[in-house]
């Protein structure tokens, strides 16, 4: 079956599968479908992906319930609707698998913000340190770590360490300065931040509030600390999802990326929610590189079986071990999927 058309040469390994223009009046939903049944691939999709990729995932969820779902799925093959670093986590944990990307340009600016080689530097300098990395973090950083953590369970893995062990705490410095309010640790903190979490406007969300006064104010983790002193609730994103589905309240301001408001309101019709202003005009609270994954992008990807996530075996033998340790700490502490 033909169904896209290579605009300049059909020679895939030369141009890459983004050279493939889609046959527009292709029904790209029943596509997906078909290819998801015919080569026993599972879509998992981060809830910042655009709507109709979420609608057509398997499984939508947060970073821990990703990593679960890539642990334990029997799929031959795992589309990941998501970014690089998640993609490399799913990897890791499944590294038989066929693991796919829709568009390996996306990226994160969390992960970028950390370097291995420069990380491997700055923790020669604590010696006695353990390393917590956030899994939006290289697969390489993950190898320089001792465990990994999400938004979802990183209070758990901080508190999971003796109280006398020193702890450096990489890449998100917003994410590290609310542990360390939150469970009194002098963790040492890379200077990372997410770009779309640090760009919510104080004014702009005051104002709002004025506006909507009945409206609570819910933020990301990943969000900066005067933001998060004014939030009613902070979490991970399903978390955030979980208190708008529980909440008797009407009406929020979402501090996170737009992407979730699609599964709010499928799950709370009645209700209303506001994206958090970016402190300037441009659609920032957007995440620019979960938004390069497209409809058209997921379809040829599954298509042609690429592009491909390829990780060196000492990365995956080294790196999941930090992957591996945060998922039993999750497990006994009933984090994730089962609760979910
Ligand atoms: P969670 O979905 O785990 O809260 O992570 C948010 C995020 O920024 C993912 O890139
Ligand atoms: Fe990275 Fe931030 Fe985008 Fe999440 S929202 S993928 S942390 S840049």
């Amino acid at each position: 079956m033909t169904t896209a058309i290579a605009t300049a040469t059909d020679n895939l390994e030369k141009v890459g599968y983004l050279d493939l223009q889609v046959d527009p009046e292709l029904d790209l939903v029943a596509e997906i479908e078909r290819l998801k049944e015919e080569k026993n691939a599972i879509i998992l999709a981060h809830y910042y992906q655009e709507s109709e990729i979420q609608d057509i995932a398997d499984y939508i969820g947060d970073s821990l319930g990703l990593s679960q779902k890539a642990a334990e799925t029997d799929a031959d093959i795992i589309v990941f609707a998501g970014v690089h670093f998640m993609a490399e986590t799913a990897k890791m944990l499944s590294p038989e698998k066929k693991v796919l990307l829709p568009d390996l340009k996306a990226g994160c600016s969390l992960a970028d913000s950390c370097p291995p080689h420069l990380f491997r530097k700055f923790k020669e300098k604590y010696p006695d340190a353990m390393v917590v990395s956030y899994i939006n973090c290289t697969a390489e950083l993950k190898t320089l770590t001792d465990i990994c953590c999400t938004s979802t369970n990183s209070v758990h893995i901080i508190e999971s360490i003796p109280e006398d062990k020193r702890i450096i705490f990489a890449p998100d410095r917003n994410l590290g300065a609310y542990l360390r309010k939150k469970t009194g640790r002098d963790l040492i903190l890379w200077n990372g931040t997410c770009m779309v979490h640090e760009i919510f406007s104080h004014e702009k969300i005051t104002k709002l509030r004025l506006r909507y006064p009945e409206a609570l104010l819910i933020a990301h983790p990943e969000c900066e600390a005067h933001i998060l002193e004014e939030a009613d609730f902070i979490g991970s994103t399903t978390g955030l999802l979980n208190y708008t589905k529980q909440s008797p309240a009407n009406e929020f301001i979402v501090a996170t990326e737009v992407g979730i408001l699609h599964q709010m309101e499928l799950a709370s019709p009645g209700k209303k929610f506001i994206p958090a202003p970016p402190n300037n005009t441009c659609a920032c609270n957007e995440c620019p590189h979960m938004k390069r994954n497209t409809l058209e992008k997921l379809y040829l990807c599954m298509e042609y079986e690429q592009p491909e996530i390829i990780l060196e075996d000492w990365i995956i033998e080294q790196g999941v071990k930090s992957i591996d340790r945060m998922l039993e700490i999750s497990e006994k502490a009933g984090l994730g999927l089962k609760k979910d």
